[in-house]
């Protein structure tokens, strides 16, 4: 049975993204791979999710099907509460490597996909400048990506990805290849980003750390086929901001053995209150 302890009545509206009894198999000659099965997820406007899991459970597939760039083989995929019929403007997507136009500046990446929406020049110019601003890439605008860092690249695929203002942004591990501390100020600038902008994203990650330490929602995805074991609040969200170090923050200790342990047995699923319940007797 399809675990989901997170009440998404609390949101009071339809969710923005949302799959039921989801399976994907993909065939290779006359055999067939079933990656993902019975998987029941609705993503509401605003959440920043985590999808947390170890390589080869369905991560990216699950993610290229809420992109539209595949089919589910069975099961209701809606967007916006209409069935999924494709890649949309409202979903924007950030690669684990950053698929910048390698013969386009910075700001010409940003622009087009502005170009694309067909706005007038000076429109263009204000966005660009403003998301170009926000990623702190303003004096690098004109350079190419091979004159920018691993963490640069990933800034200017972000603000790219935002320019054209899609309700939702899909993250496909896009921290992943970035050294640890490199790592650690592109989280802080996302989270931060987040906040301003408030939009809804979809984040996938194999890192428990990392998963704690941005989202709001923790969602657990393992097995072969993957399915989804855990469907959370993150008890520490609202405190990461005043800690100098959330991995001082009281309950992390146990929020991450929870989430590890979920991971490596499939651990029979905490209810919502349990886990609440564990996190606060710890503190
Ligand atoms: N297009 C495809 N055709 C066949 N098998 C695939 C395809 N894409 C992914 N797979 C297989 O599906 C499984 C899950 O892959 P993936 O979704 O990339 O997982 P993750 O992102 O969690 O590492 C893997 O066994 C992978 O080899
Ligand atoms: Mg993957």
């Amino acid at each position: 049975m399809p675990l989901n302890t997170y009440d998404n009545q609390q949101a009071g509206e339809a969710p923005f993204i949302s799959l039921k009894d989801m399976q994907m198999e993909y065939q290779s000659g006359s055999k067939t791979l079933r990656v993902l099965e019975n998987i029941d997820l609705d993503v509401n406007t605003g959440d920043f999710i985590c999808v947390l899991g170890p390589s080869g459970c369905g991560k990216t597939s699950l993610l290229r099907i809420i992109a539209g760039y595949e089919n589910a083989t069975s099961g209701e995929v809606k967007i916006d509460g209409k069935k999924h019929k494709g890649p949309n403007a409202d979903i924007g997507v950030v690669f684990q490597q950053a698929n910048l136009f390698p013969w386009l500046s910075v700001e010409k990446n940003i622009e087009f996909g502005l170009k694309m929406k067909k706005l007038p020049k000076s429109e263009r110019k204000r966005i660009i400048d403003h998301y170009i601003n926000m990623v702190g890439l303003t004096e690098f605008s004109s350079l190419l990506p091979h004159e920018l860092s691993g963490g640069m690249k990933q800034r200017a695929a972000i603000a790219r990805s935002l320019a054209t203002e899609p309700k939702v942004i899909l993250m496909d591990e896009p921290f992943a290849a970035l050294d640890s501390i490199t790592r650690q100020s592109i989280q802080e600038q996302l989270r931060e980003l987040w906040k301003q902008t408030n939009k809804t994203i979809f984040f996938i990650t194999h890192d428990v750390d990392e998963a704690i330490f941005l989202a709001n929602r923790i969602i657990t995805i393992n097995g072969s086929p993957g399915t989804v074991t855990l469907d959370i609040e993150n008890p520490l969200a609202n405190k990461i901001e005043e800690a100098s170090d959330y991995r001082d923050l009281k309950g992390y200790n146990e929020l991450r053995h929870l989430l590890i342990n979920t991971l490596k047995n499939r651990e029979a699923p905490l209810s919502q209150n349990l886990i609440k319940a564990k996190i606060a007797a710890a503190e």
